[in-house]
């Protein structure tokens, strides 16, 4: 088995078309979208059209989500956008391919097990909404509460920080494990970073490639510069959003 595990896309099309190349370099056929495809960026149709054609399965995110139902808890620069990509998923190309998206979103899973294995946006606990941050080792009730809800591995998204967390109160980043973790019998919780908005100082793109016990975290770089300045030129997207693509925080 082999899969690559992409998440967090927010619409970034340059950033997106670079992974699906690198996944197609290895002969990796098979991929899991971990959720937000949409939301902070300035192609939020284009990247849809991909992950319908490309993934196998996919998972709701809090930002597809928010495009669906309004949100709670969002503040103005994520509204904006918001609402933003709801009038570009309205009235973006063909009224087929129109409600192909919608149909496609209002679809969305929350989770997906398959084997030892269980895929969600957020958590484990909470699948769309809760974030686990690095810092949340240190929060041993939390800690207990999500591995509690794990068979064995819970791959996630939604923090756009790449790493392993182990029962044994660690958070591991892709650095300090040379981008490879090996599965065993422990319980673990994979974050896969973010393909188009990293938040760890690395602008590149980040996946993860799943194959059989072996997870290895993959770095891919592209033109940040390009969605950068597409997103400066759209009035409703913050320009705070393609500065951060480029320190990738
Ligand atoms: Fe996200």
């Amino acid at each position: 088995m082999k899969r690559a595990l992409i998440s967090d896309i927010h619409a970034n099309l340059e950033a997106l078309t670079a992974v699906l190349a690198d996944i197609r370099a290895q002969n990796i056929s098979e991929i899991f979208c971990l959720g937000d495809i949409v939301g902070y960026g300035p192609n939020p149709c284009e990247c849809l059209d991909q992950v319908i054609r490309n993934a196998k399965v996919t998972i709701l995110g809090n930002h597809d989500q928010a495009a669906l139902f309004d949100p709670d808890g969002f503040n103005p620069v994520a509204l904006q956008a918001v609402y933003w990509t709801r009038e570009q998923l309205e009235a973006s190309g063909e009224p087929n391919s129109i409600n192909k998206r919608w149909d496609f979103l209002g679809e969305l899973p929350r989770t997906h097990s398959d084997g030892l294995s269980l895929y969600v946006h957020g958590s484990a606990r909470e699948p769309t909404n809760e974030y686990v941050f690095p810092e949340d080792v240190y929060n041993q009730r939390k800690m207990d509460a999500l591995f509690n809800r794990i068979d064995r591995y819970c791959f996630q998204g939604h923090t756009h920080i790449p790493g392993v967390f182990t029962t044994d109160r660690e958070f591991l980043s892709p650095e300090e494990i040379n981008n490879q973790y090996r599965l065993g019998t422990d319980s673990i919780m994979v974050n896969v970073g973010s393909v188009g908005q990293p938040r760890d100082n690395d602008s590149r793109a980040c996946y993860v490639i799943q194959e059989d016990d072996l997870i290895t975290f993959r770095r891919v770089s592209y033109d940040v510069d390009v969605t950068s300045e597409k997103i400066y030129a759209i009035n409703d997207l913050d320009n705070m959003l393609g500065d951060r693509l480029k320190s990738g925080r």
